[in-house]
């Protein structure tokens, strides 16, 4: 059972009286949630190894949630850690792999997070969950809500993926698309509207739902069979899954059942990358920027308001680094993951495989270290970045010479 030891503000120490508040009274800090996992035992990870269940809800103790009835799942996590030779050889990567949550229920890395959060939610018996998003949180807030029986309201910037709109509305959520921008004039709106109206907030800055991002450390430890990977390389925005994934790994780390923890990467767009500039300037906290479009839209985040500087203290701390990509690097990346590989991830999630790239090319990565790219989306979330032209769609005539002479072009035998 996840036994919720304490909940303290990571920056001035601060303890509340109450362990359902997420922001420090002190220093406005988002607070830290402690489980208690000191008891836990090699009996017991191979216990969670054994175990049937392969959602992150086999690692159960790791999570703030008391009790088993409260769980919200959908059957998230588990998901294939692929070994890529193909795309490893053009990259230059021998041990690459690919951490698909492409295949997550909602087709993101969201459903870790909100698999968590919901079942806190449940548990403290709310009505109404609420998330502000650039688009895969919406969709994923939605379906745990639906699944739990709890309503959800998803804020959404205007210019919003229409794929991403129909998903969160086709699990009942009420969809708000805001004319104006994610980092500012959403963030304002969203959240006055959680103090007025007393929603469930589903944000990074919710330390109960943040702890589900762990399960990426977990996951990996059990498919290395108790090994580590040299570097595990993220697509960033808010910077949870750098800080959640590190918590886990320390977790394993001072438990023993790792020797090593890995080097996090960070990867960013470079019309939205502020942890990366952070990084590179050695600053302890992340300056808010305003993020430029780009076609990795689900992690066009200008102001990682919450995580930053505990983002930031992670990719230190595990001595790995931040990169940030071009559009013409993602989309090439994205082209090479699903034609080497196998995996349609929508661009955001090819930064991994484009920073890896980059990465080996300048040679931090070096040809046999073990690399992982976390595939965060599913390329079916945003359809349109494929660029397809007329030709793809016009027909031919039905007969075997149009169709020798079609083919000619494409020198496939
Ligand atoms: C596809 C995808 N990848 C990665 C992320 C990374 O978010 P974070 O840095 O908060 O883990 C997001 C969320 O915004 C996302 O939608
Ligand atoms: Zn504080």
């Amino acid at each position: 059972m996840g036994v919720i030891d304490k909940v303290l503000c990571p920056r001035c120490g601060h303890e509340p009286a109450s362990k359902s508040v997420f922001q420090c009274s002190e220093c406005r800090s988002i607070l830290e949630v402690h489980v208690n996992t000191n008891q836990l035992t090699n009996a017991d990870f191979e216990r969670m190894r054994q175990s049937r269940d392969q959602s992150i809800w086999r690692w159960f103790d790791f999570f703030p949630v008391s009790q088993r009835s409260s769980i919200v799942s959908l059957g998230e996590g588990g998901t294939p850690l692929i070994p890529a030779a193909r795309l490893g050889a053009k990259l230059g990567i021998e041990k690459l792999y690919l951490k698909n949550d492409t295949v997550l229920p909602t087709g993101s890395l969201k459903d870790r997070s909100n698999s968590v959060g919901v079942s806190v939610a449940r548990e403290w018996e709310f009505k109404t969950a609420a998330v502000m998003s650039t688009g895969n949180a919406a969709g994923s807030v939605a379906a745990y809500s639906a699944a739990a029986g709890i309503n959800s309201v998803v804020m959404v910037p205007a210019g919003t993926a229409p794929s991403k709109i129909i998903q969160a509305r086709a699990y009942g959520a009420t969809v708000v698309v805001i004319d104006g921008s994610f980092d500012y004039e959403v963030a304002k709106l969203y959240k006055a509207a959680v103090q007025e109206f007393g929603w469930y907030d589903c944000l990074s800055s919710n330390p109960y739902r943040d702890e589900g991002k762990k399960s990426y450390a977990y996951e990996m430890v059990d498919q290395f069979d108790g090994k580590t990977p040299d570097w595990v390389i993220h697509p960033t925005a808010g910077g949870t899954g750098i800080y959640a994934m590190w918590k886990g790994y320390k977790e394993l780390l001072s438990l023993g059942w790792i020797e090593r923890p890995p080097k996090l990467v960070a990867a960013q767009s470079e019309a939205a990358a502020p942890i990366v500039a952070a990084f590179e300037k050695g600053l302890p906290d992340v300056e808010p920027i305003v993020a430029r479009e780009t076609i990795a839209e689900s992690i066009q985040v200008g102001n990682p308001a919450s995580l930053g500087w505990r983002a930031l203290a992670a990719l230190r701390e595990s001595r790995g680094t931040a990169i940030a990509v071009s559009d013409a690097e993602i989309l090439e990346a994205q082209a090479l993951t699903g034609s080497l590989s196998g995996v349609f991830a929508e661009p955001a999630a090819a930064t991994s495989v484009a920073a890896a790239k980059k990465l080996r090319d300048t040679g931090v990565i070096g040809h046999d270290d073990i690399v992982v790219c976390n595939l965060t989306g599913h390329g079916l979330k945003q359809p349109e970045a494929i660029r397809l032209t007329e030709k793809d769609f016009t027909p031919i005539a039905p007969t075997l010479d149009m169709l020798r002479q079609y083919i000619a072009r494409f020198e496939i035998t």
